[in-house]
């Protein structure tokens, strides 16, 4: 059971469908050593991704409900996109917690580009969303968005997380059309549009890729996750400005909660190397 939190050790909840937070948590982890960590996987309703909008809002509630139960949290981050960009309104007005949450970093991939090509790889659902939409024609109206969803990529990273072999023909398939511009160069001068230069990892699974994704491209772009600017939103949230870490702070008390235990076995040892020492089950029934 999760102890009562103290002043001196923020606790922190991260919440998703899977492993894909463990991409948000590292940053976390790296800016606040001193905090504890409660991590929720939602992966007995994993993937996310493919889910309509009103299930994941439902889901999504369930779980946060769960965690709160469980743990006294100062603050929780939801650590996927897909669940952020549906549930994180709902998700304020429900529970009286702070929560962070994790949008597609369009707005500084539209600020980086020197093409005025962005991509955005997301899953399918935070593609279709109206959140995303809007984000694009608030923050990156001038830019071309070329939009990917790919639910193979989140299995993917799930696969890498427990040791499995993940082969780059699959990458390099999931991710072409993003680079589809190699035909566009070859279209009528009217048509010719811009190679893609920057691309949004709109899916906290996806940096768990990163070397795939670099090693399957098939030029150098600038590859942009939300790990540090979420860090430092929670950093200033709870007013955290400076602290001198010591040895025993190290991810000490993490705790990863599960809503299925199944399949769980083989992540042990990945989850290690974030401080989980075990994986528990957390039960969404009321
Ligand atoms: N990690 C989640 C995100 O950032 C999605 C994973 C899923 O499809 O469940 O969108």
């Amino acid at each position: 059971m999760v102890e009562a939190k103290t002043e001196s050790r923020p606790r922190i909840g991260v919440f998703d469908s899977g492993v894909g937070g463990l991409s948000i948590l590292a940053a976390l982890q790296s800016r606040m050593p001193q905090a504890t960590f409660v991590y929720a996987a939602d992966n007995a309703h994993f993937p996310y991704g493919t889910k309509s909008r009103d299930e994941v809002i439902q889901l999504t509630v369930a779980t946060v409900r769960a965690m709160l139960k469980r743990a006294e949290l100062d603050i929780i981050v939801i650590a996927c996109n897909t669940a952020s960009t549906a549930a994180l309104k709902y998700l304020r007005e429900r529970f009286p917690v702070e929560f962070v949450g994790v949008v597609p970093a369009v707005k500084p991939a539209a600020a980086e580009t020197k093409t005025g090509c962005i991509g955005l790889l997301a899953t399918p659902t935070t593609i279709a969303g109206d959140y995303t939409s809007d984000l694009i024609a608030n923050h990156a109206a001038s830019a071309q968005v070329v939009l990917v969803g790919s639910r193979r990529l989140v299995e993917l990273a799930e696969l890498k997380l427990r040791g499995i072999h993940v082969a780059l023909d699959e990458v390099r398939a999931e991710i072409s059309p993003l680079f589809n511009q190699q035909i566009a160069d070859k279209q009528p001068a009217d048509k010719v549009v811009s190679k893609v230069d920057t691309v949004v990892l709109g899916c906290t699974h996806f940096p768990l890729l990163i070397e795939e994704l670099k090693a399957a491209s098939p030029w150098p772009v600038k590859w942009i996750d939300s790990g540090k600017a979420v860090a430092s939103r929670v950093a200033d949230v709870m007013k955290i400005t400076k602290y001198n870490a010591q040895a025993s702070d190290q991810v000490a008390g993490c705790v990863f909660l599960a809503t299925t235990l199944a399949d769980t076995e083989s992540l042990q040892p990945a989850l290690q190397q974030y401080g989980f020492a075990s994986i528990e089950f957390l039960s969404l029934s009321p």
